[in-house]
Parts: C-alpha cells; sequence; structure tokens
C-alpha cells in the first residue's frame, strides 16, 4: 500500500548530547522540544512484491549513505513485521538538508510512520516514538504534538517522547536563521560519541533534572523572560560542551556570532528575544508573536542570512497526497 506521511522538524530547549547506548539510541538525559510548524519532511512509502529490491530517492537524488541508513530502518521494519517485502521510498525536505535544521528527526520521524503503515503494522504513539528514535534520536520528539518531552529511560521500551503542551498553548516563535546552507563536517551522530572526553559533561548532567524541571514549569506558566534565559543558558552550554570535547567540535561561523551578538543588543533595547542553537550554525530565534515584526525589521537589516518563521505545530500525520 502506498502511504505518505509528513513530520516536522524539532528544536530542543533543553538538549540531547551524549548516548548511554549507541545502537539504541538511548540518551544519556532527557530533552525537551517543540515541533516546528515549516521545517517539514514529507515522504511516501510503497511496500511491494514488485520490488526486488528497496528503491530510495531523497530530494530526487541518490545517496549511497543516507540510503543505507534508510535500508537499515527498513530492515527493522520488516523484522517488526515479520515479512521480506521490499520498498520504495522517495522523500523531500521543505528545507536543505543537514547544517542543523534537523533534517534527521523529521525524515526518521515521517519515515517511520509512512513505512509502518504501509508494511501493515498498527503502531501506537508511543511506539511510533521508539522506532523514530533508533533511526535518529531526536526523531521520537517529532512525533508526538506541539512540546514534547523525551524521558531517557532504561531501555528501549521505556525511552520515547510524550506531547507536554498543545501546540496552540503558547504562541512563541521559532525563526529560523540559516546562516550557511553547506553540509556540516561533523554530523551530530559522530558528535554524541565525544561528549565523554569534555571535563564539563559530568558537571552537565549533575544539572540536567533540575533544567527539565525548571523549563517545564516556566512553559507552563509562560513566564518568556525566566524560558528565554534558560533556553539560552543551555544551548552556550551545548557548545561548551562540543568545544571542550577532544578533538573540539566547532559549529559556529563567524555570521553565527553576528547574530549571538545582535540578539543581545536587541535585548538591551528592550526586544524580548533569545537564541538557541544546535549542531550547526543556524541560530534559532525565539520571541512572543507579539514581537515577530519588530524582530523581523531588525533581521531584514542583516545581510547574507535568510530566516524561516516557526509556530508551534503537530506532530508527524499521514497526508492522501503521495510523491510517487
Ligand atoms: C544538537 O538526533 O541528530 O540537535 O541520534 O545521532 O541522529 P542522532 O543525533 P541527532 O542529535 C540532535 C542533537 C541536537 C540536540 C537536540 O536536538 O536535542
Amino acid at each position: 500500500m502506498k502511504v505518505t506521511a509528513i513530520a516536522p522538524a524539532n528544536i530542543a530547549f533543553i538538549k540531547y548530547w551524549g548516548r548511554k547506548d549507541e545502537e539504541l539510541r538511548l540518551p544519556t538525559n532527557g530533552s525537551i522540544s517543540m515541533n516546528l510548524s515549516n521545517l517539514l519532511t514529507t515522504t511516501t512509502v510503497e511496500f511491494s512484491s514488485r520490488y526486488k529490491k528497496d528503491e530510495i530517492l531523497i530530494n530526487n537524488e541518490i545517496n549511497k549513505k543516507e540510503n543505507e541508513k534508510i535500508e537499515r530502518f527498513l530492515d527493522k521494519v520488516r523484522q517488526i513485521a515479520k515479512t521480506n517485502s521490499r520498498a520504495k521510498v522517495v522523500t523531500k525536505n521543505n528545507f536543505l538538508k543537514s547544517g542543523g535544521l534537523a533534517s534527521s528527526a523529521s525524515g526518521f520521524a515521517a519515515l517511520a510512520m509512512a513505512a509502518t503503515v504501509s508494511i501493515g503494522l498498527n503502531l501506537s504513539e508511543k511506539e511510533l516514538s521508539i522506532l523514530a528514535r533508533i533511526g535518529s534520536g531526536s526523531a521520537c520528539r517529532s512525533i508526538p504534538d506541539g512540546f514534547v518531552k523525551w524521558v531517557e529511560g532504561r531501555d528501549n521500551q521505556s525511552s520515547f517522547a510524550q506531547s507536554i503542551f498543545a501546540p496552540d498553548y503558547w504562541n512563541i516563535l521559532d525563526i529560523v536563521v540559516v546562516t550557511q546552507t553547506e553540509n556540516k563536517k561533523v554530523t551530530s551522530t559522530d558528535g554524541h560519541k565525544l561528549v565523554k572526553t569534555s571535563p564539563f559533561f559530568q558537571k552537565r548532567l549533575r544539572n540536567i533534572k533540575n533544567k527539565i524541571k525548571k523549563i517545564k514549569e516556566y512553559i507552563k506558566q509562560k513566564d518568556f523572560i525566566k524560558f528565554g534565559e534558560l533556553v539560552e543558558r543551555e544551548a552556550l552550554e551545548l557548545h561548551a560542551i562540543m568545544l571542550t570535547s577532544n578533538p573540539p567540535i566547532l559549529y559556529l561561523q563567524p555570521k553565527s556570532i553576528e547574530i549571538i551578538r545582535a540578539v543581545w543588543q536587541w535585548r538591551s533595547e528592550g526586544l524580548s528575544v533569545y537564541f538557541t542553537i544546535d549542531a550547526g550554525p543556524n541560530i534559532h530565534l525565539i520571541c512572543q508573536e507579539k514581537d515577530q515584526k519588530r524582530l523581523i525589521d531588525k533581521l531584514q537589516k542583516i545581510k547574507d542570512i535568510k530566516y524561516i518563521i516557526n509556530s508551534p505545530a503537530n506532530g508527524t500525520r499521514l497526508v492522501g497526497k503521495h510523491l510517487l
């Protein structure tokens, strides 16, 4: 059966960085995120006896390394469904790949839903989140709606994501400032393996449960200033861990630093905006809807950037319009 799913990328406010189980992608700590309305992956999957091998097309290209990852994921789906059937997979992002825009998150979330439905499985949201996690850790957070928590768990069955607030609970925005479109040099999959070499990682873990508790409180109370301050501190801590890993990882580019400094300047002028950053040079600007216009006016004066405006969004869902 031909099935199409659409999945959002997500931005983590408290980050997943480090794994206690590489194979299962069990994270060292829990994380909190929000799904993004305008960074989407659409994936059509058709399992059929007509296909003698998996045929995979990502953004109209055949990419050997990416295709192998998808085949391994399809093997997992075949194993659960106990069949040997092959599939055709066509997938498209409405945004550039890599560069820290979490294409693996939306990618594996859409694939998990489209592939399991196409092969005839009827997985619950929890089971889908677990399966997506095995493709890419952060993908488990793109399955449920809105604001999401991923509990680290002890084993495969206990590590999955759940919605904590619906998308319309709080109308904050994530304006992603795209500073660079090139693919990044160190993938997050490799970055996760280096955390233990940072002298600050253990220190980070000692406070992480408290951070998760606090961020949930601030979202619940819609306390934007406390929320923004914690989100920004968390992003800087993540990049401090990256910088102090051995070998070090430096994702930030001169343009990223320019935006960070601009945010601090704007805030000193009374504009309530905070930033967060993933494993890439792009800067996510977090603001309230009421400040959107003022912020966009400022952004338009900065050269050589693009920006994508995102509101909180639903998670992964099926759609009727197929790509093949
Ligand atoms: C910095 O989910 O991309 O964006 O499990 O190896 O696929 P893999 O890693 P990935 O890591 C995301 C890291 C991050 C923080 C976050 O999204 O929580």
